[in-house]
């Protein structure tokens, strides 16, 4: 199954196709299956994350940043602005193109201030929250 959903969002990228939102939160699920176990992380503090509540505990940050890695918006260990306005444009629905790419262009100068990729994945996300709570989600 899990493998299933991995060949359909890799099918997604491979034909650019932009997701609806529910296509968004399913392969957001499919996403966190795979990256909930691999780092420890509890329901308790990985669900207030779409409210905006960021835990700083290693779990959380390094979930984050097995999730960005997942969703190709890391390069070489680091969070990579190019490639998440890539997918932004590739994915995200027409509407939310927009305010996504000024959120990740307010945000481009967040990772370099983090050697720790979990570190850099947790505060680049914290600071795309903050620029525009409305766009975001968190699977
Ligand atoms: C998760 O917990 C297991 C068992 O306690 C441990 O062996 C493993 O190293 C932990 N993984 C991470 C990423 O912390």
């Amino acid at each position: 199954m899990l493998l299933v959903l991995i060949a359909k969002f890799l099918m997604l990228l491979a034909t650019c196709e932009t997701m609806t939102m529910k296509q968004i939160r399913n392969t957001g699920k499919m996403m966190r299956k795979s990256c909930q176990p691999k780092n420890n992380a509890t329901d308790e503090q990985l669900d207030p994350l779409n409210e905006g509540v960021f835990i700083d505990e290693k779990e959380v940050k390094c979930y984050m940043a097995c999730i960005m890695r997942m969703a190709n918006t890391m390069k070489n260990g680091e969070p990579n602005y190019d490639a998440a306005v890539k997918q932004a444009d590739l994915l995200l629905p027409e509407e939310m193109k927009q305010p996504a790419k000024e959120a990740l262009f307010a945000c481009k100068k967040v990772p370099d201030d983090y050697k720790d990729p979990c570190d850099a994945a947790f505060h680049v996300t914290k600071c795309i929250f903050n620029h525009n709570p409305s766009i975001f989600f968190f699977p």
